[in-house]
């Protein structure tokens, strides 16, 4: 069997996540590249692979230098490299597994898509969720009619009141210079489920939000601007140390790797951005934002995504002619409600399902596209670029609308 030569750039949680299926099936793959800023990431590499030194990349010019013949690039950099290393790929003629989002500006997402027609290459934009039995149950329920026809869909992204904290205010997608508006960021998910779901493009929008909380004037009077030495910390919801030591443990590894001892993760605050109190960081991305969209035939959704949840989650309200149906992602569980045959409750935890990394999505796209790469087969469910790119002109839409005091804008 042929197998597929995969390099990857960008050795953390997502790339490593790409990287154990490779290493599940290495008898597909030939790996002939890794690029990674960081050293320790780079050598963790190199053992999972059994890759040479001259196979281990820290600047991905270098590695586009080299002009590797590569089947499959999996691009899990930060977000606003994603742009010039897919451009850079597809000139020399490698299909690209893209992280989300596509790019910073809608241009640059129209881009890479016109340079993937010209070059005759596929690139997959990750968005998972299409792929997780949660929203394919309710696609072929939506498909099959068992509501109707649907007039609405209400999705809300509850962020959690601590991932707000992790990524959004102290992380890495805090800023929208570095990583694009948090619509796009967090929501492109929620907006191409959306338009996938109801199958036809969307017209017109308009979004509200704001950074309401996590500002200098909201910070209690006498307060540190680090959880360290605050004598507020026992009362603020948002001290790092209650949250990295107890329930984000598991979180704390993103940051201080596998020595997740009391010791470490303590020592690693004191110093670090995560650290750092909520009301004093250099943040500007919302912490919350509704979305109001009409799509072709009167159809309309609307998308509400905010911070302060207790947990992190996802629920939809499919509203039809003959039923609806209400999901909920984390608890795995779709209520169909027809009007005349009464209600049915599937419960997701009760199939042979795999729920892991976006409830199984990862995987199943990983392995489609690894499909269509190797056997030219492309499933019903793959999704390519042509049509990733909607919901990012959906997102760039609703930033310039909120920007505006909520004007309606165009898509068309
Ligand atoms: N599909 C999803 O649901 C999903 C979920 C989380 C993150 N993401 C996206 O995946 C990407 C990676 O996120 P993550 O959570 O893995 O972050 P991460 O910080 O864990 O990993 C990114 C890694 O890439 C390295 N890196 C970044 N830019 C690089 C470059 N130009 N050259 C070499 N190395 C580089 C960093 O050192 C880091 O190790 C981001 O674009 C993010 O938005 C997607």
């Amino acid at each position: 069997m042929k197998r597929i030569k995969v390099a990857i750039i960008g050795y953390g949680n997502r790339g490593m996540i790409y990287g154990s299926f490779i290493k599940e099936k290495i008898k597909q793959f030939q790996v002939v590249a890794v690029v990674e800023f960081l050293k320790e990431k780079l050598e963790k590499a190199k053992k999972d692979f059994n890759l040479k030194d001259n196979q281990l990349y820290q600047d991905a010019d270098a590695f586009f230098n080299d002009k590797l013949k590569v089947d499959l690039l999996i691009v899990a950099s930060m977000d606003k490299y994603h742009y010039l290393q897919t451009i850079n790929a597809l000139n020399q003629n490698m299909n690209v597994l893209l992280e989300k989002p596509i790019a910073l500006t809608l241009n640059e997402c129209n881009t890479i898509n016109e340079r993937a027609k010209q070059k005759k290459k596929f690139v997959v934009v990750c968005h998972v969720l299409r792929y997780s039995s949660f929203y394919t149950t309710i696609k072929d329920l939506i498909d099959k009619g068992r509501v109707g026809d649907v007039i609405h869909i209400s999705q809300a992204e509850n962020v959690a009141y601590w991932h707000q904290a992790h990524s959004y205010v102290r992380g890495n997608w805090r800023k929208k210079e570095e990583t694009g508006p948090m619509i796009l960021a967090k929501c492109s998910h929620d907006l191409d489920i959306i338009y996938w779901l109801l199958n036809r493009p969307c017209l017109r929008l308009s979004s509200f939000g704001n950074l309401n909380h996590f500002i200098k004037k909201n910070q209690p009077k006498g307060a540190s601007n680090r959880c360290f030495d605050c004598i507020k910390k026992e009362e603020c919801p948002y001290n790092c140390y209650a949250f990295y030591l107890n329930e984000g443990r598991e979180w704390a590894r993103q940051l201080v790797g596998d020595d997740l001892s009391d010791e470490n993760i303590t020592k690693y605050l004191k110093e670090s951005p995560y650290g750092r109190c909520v009301y004093d960081c250099d943040n500007n991305v919302v912490d919350h934002q509704v979305v109001n969209m009409e799509f072709e035939g009167h159809v309309t959704a609307s998308l509400t995504m905010e911070a302060f949840s207790r947990y992190c989650y996802r629920t939809i309200h499919v509203y039809g002619t003959h039923g609806d149906i209400i999901g909920d992602f984390e608890k795995r569980t779709i209520t169909i409600n027809n009007y005349i045959k009464g209600q049915e409750v599937i419960d997701l935890n009760q199939m042979n399902n795999d729920f892991s990394g976006h409830g199984g999505g990862d995987r199943v796209m990983f392995f489609e596209f690894v499909d269509l790469i190797i056997n030219h087969h492309k499933s019903k469910g793959l999704t390519l670029i042509e049509d990733s790119v909607m919901s990012h002109r959906m997102a760039f839409a609703a930033e310039k609308s909120r920007l505006n005091n909520g004007e309606v804008v165009e898509l068309n």
